[in-house]
C-alpha cells in the first residue's frame, strides 16, 4: 500500500491545504492528515479543534485519515510505514525552508518528500494570514471550509 503524510500546524486547516490533500489522495492509497505541534508557532486553536476542523474537511475523500503528532515527522513516517511526506508549494518563498526541511527528514530517516504545486489561487493563502483577517471581522469564506468559517466565527465572538 502506498502511503502518505500530509504534515502540519493546520490552525487552521485552509483550502489550499484541501487542494493539495485532495489532489495527494488521488496519488496515494492512504494518506494521512498529521496534525503537528510547531514549537516555534503559537496557536490560535487546540489541537483536539484543528483535527475535528480537518476531519470535517475531508469527510469526502474516503483514504484519508487524520492524526496528531508532538514528536518528529519522520518518526511518525516510519512508525506507521510511511515512506512520502507531501507538501504544497505556494511560491519561491516557500522553497528555501521547505528544501531544507526535506532534505534534513531525508538524511535524519529516509523518508522522502514531494513538494506539490499549489494552485495559483491559493498561492497567497496562509493559516496566519487566515487567522488575521477573521480576527478583524474580514471575510474569509472563500479560503476556509465551512466548519473552519464557523470555528473562526465562534472564536472571535468569544473574545
Ligand atoms: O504548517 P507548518 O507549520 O508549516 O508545518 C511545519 C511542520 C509542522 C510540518 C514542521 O514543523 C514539522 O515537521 N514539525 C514536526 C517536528 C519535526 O519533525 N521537526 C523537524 C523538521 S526537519
Amino acid at each position: 500500500m502506498r502511503k502518505a503524510v500530509c504534515p502540519g500546524s493546520f490552525d487552521p486547516i485552509t483550502n489550499g491545504h484541501l487542494d493539495v490533500i485532495e489532489r495527494a489522495s488521488g496519488l496515494f492509497d492512504e494518506v494521512t492528515i498529521a496534525v503537528l505541534v510547531n514549537s516555534s508557532k503559537s496557536g490560535l486553536f487546540t489541537i483536539e479543534e484543528r483535527i475535528k476542523m480537518a476531519k470535517d474537511a475531508s469527510t469526502h475523500l474516503p483514504n484519508v485519515k487524520v492524526d496528531t503528532w508532538s514528536g518528529l515527522l519522520v518518526d511518525y513516517c516510519k512508525s506507521h510505514d510511511i515512506r512520502a511526506i507531501v507538501k504544497g508549494l505556494r511560491a519561491v518563498s516557500d522553497f528555501d525552508y521547505e528544501l531544507q526541511m526535506a532534505q534534513m527528514n531525508l538524511q535524519l530517516k529516509g523518508v522522502d518528500t514531494l513538494l506539490m504545486a499549489t494552485k495559483p489561487a491559493y498561492s497567497f493563502l496562509s493559516s496566519s494570514l487566515v487567522r488575521e483577517i477573521a480576527r478583524y471581522g474580514g471575510d474569509v469564506s472563500a479560503l476556509v471550509p465551512t466548519g473552519v468559517l464557523n470555528a473562526l466565527q465562534e472564536k472571535a465572538g468569544g473574545k
